[in-house]
């Protein structure tokens, strides 16, 4: 079966709002020193590309975790595949992830972090899909909220590809 994407985000556009994030994200946190948090493997563009654009001192450390069950639906419990390396006592977290679906993902993340105890937690996502959420999730900073569709690109797949393209697309299946 052939596949097509569709452009629902053309490149020019997810870099002037990613650039606008960064600018807030650096007023929000002047003076203080940000520790990014990339949720492999979806959110490796986002992060890289928002990090260029934050101007005030920042670290990385990266996590990825499992969140679905069997099918398409993700289930309650995160399974941790890769463990931050560093502790979060007393650090001021940005938390990075590609989209928010469900929520169920990021509210399990979020207890577990939360007992790590960071100064601050709060949380950036590029895509927000706020029609499928079933987990009330507080999110600080969202680039796009975006309809009921799957998406692919900026680090996002489908069956492992497509997390390459520069912009964000749909993907349709030829009949
Ligand atoms: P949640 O637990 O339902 O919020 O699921 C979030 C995770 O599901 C994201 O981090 C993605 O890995 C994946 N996901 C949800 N929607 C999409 C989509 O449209 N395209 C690609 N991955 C998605
Ligand atoms: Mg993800």
């Amino acid at each position: 079966m052939g596949e097509r994407i569709r452009i629902l985000l053309p490149e020019d556009e997810v870099d002037r709002r990613i650039s606008e994030i960064g600018r807030q994200i650096s007023e929000a946190y002047n003076g203080k020193h940000v520790h990014l948090i990339c949720v492999l493997k979806g959110g490796v563009c986002f992060t890289c590309e928002l990090a260029k654009r934050i101007t005030v001192p920042v670290s990385f450390d990266f996590m990825a975790v499992s969140s679905y069950g069997s099918g398409t639906e993700s289930t309650g419990q995160v399974k941790i595949k890769k463990d931050l390396d560093e502790p979060l006592e007393g650090k001021d977290v940005l938390l990075v992830e590609d989209i928010i679906d469900s929520g169920n993902t990021l509210s399990s993340l979020l207890e577990l972090l939360w007992m790590r105890k960071p100064a601050s937690l709060k949380i950036c996502t590029l895509l927000d899909k706020p029609s499928r959420r079933v987990r009330d999730v507080k999110v600080d900073y969202v680039g796009f909220s975006i309809p009921d569709e799957f998406v692919v690109g900026y680090g996002l797949d489908y069956d492992q590809k497509y997390r390459n393209l520069p912009y964000i697309g749909v993907v349709e299946f030829d009949d």
